[in-house]
């Protein structure tokens, strides 16, 4: 009997926490400001993550659970917040080769404690929450999604952000800028 899913949403994240772990530290060690091309692999596989996250797995345990005012879902999205902006400082200072190696120490300390915590607490109550056969699809959806756009992200987080749905969002947060499509997602709960 397994109590874990190899082909589950948390093994799926879990994964890709684990790839997006190994660029970075390509980048650290060959130095960030020689490494751009990688270092925009990491931000747009990031940032794609955490457009997976927001749009369809924490919804999912908000809904189960109820706990969209507080709770998991609601650190991680401030989480998300911060990351983005350490991201978008270290893409930007990296591009100028002025990188200070305390901005990409702090990505990775907060990075590594926000992984730790999703899959410990959030993936796995949403890996009890959905059926196997949902979570196959969603899989399937989320490996289909069109890459993201790296330098719209860019522009966007200079623009005025237009678009921050989301109530724990900061109105000033420059990076907040994640479209909340809410399409009906394939998931049937348990
Ligand atoms: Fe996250
Ligand atoms: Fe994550």
């Amino acid at each position: 009997m397994a109590d874990t899913n190899d082909a589950g949403l948390r093994a799926f994240f879990s994964k890709d926490h684990s790839r997006l772990d190994s660029i970075f530290n390509k980048c650290r060690k060959n130095g960030y400001s020689n490494s751009i091309d990688l270092l925009k692999e990491f931000a747009t596989g990031l940032i794609q993550h955490i457009i997976w996250e927001e749009e369809y797995l924490f919804p999912v345990f908000e809904q189960v659970t109820g706990m969209t005012q507080e709770g998991p879902t609601v650190i991680m999205r401030q989480e998300h917040h911060t990351i983005q902006e350490l991201l978008y400082d270290l893409l930007t200072l990296a591009e100028k080769g002025d990188v200070d190696p305390t901005l990409p120490a702090a990505l990775e300390g907060i990075l590594l404690q926000h992984n730790q915590a999703e899959e410990s607490v959030l993936y796995e109550a949403v890996d009890s929450m959905v059926t196997p056969e949902s979570q196959t699809e969603l899989i399937n959806l989320l490996n289909s999604s069109a890459p993201i756009d790296l330098q719209k992200w860019l522009a966007g987080v200079e623009e005025v952000p237009e678009v921050i749905q989301e109530e724990t969002h900061d109105d000033d947060c420059e990076t907040c800028h994640i479209e909340n499509k809410k399409e009906d997602s394939p998931i049937s709960f348990h």
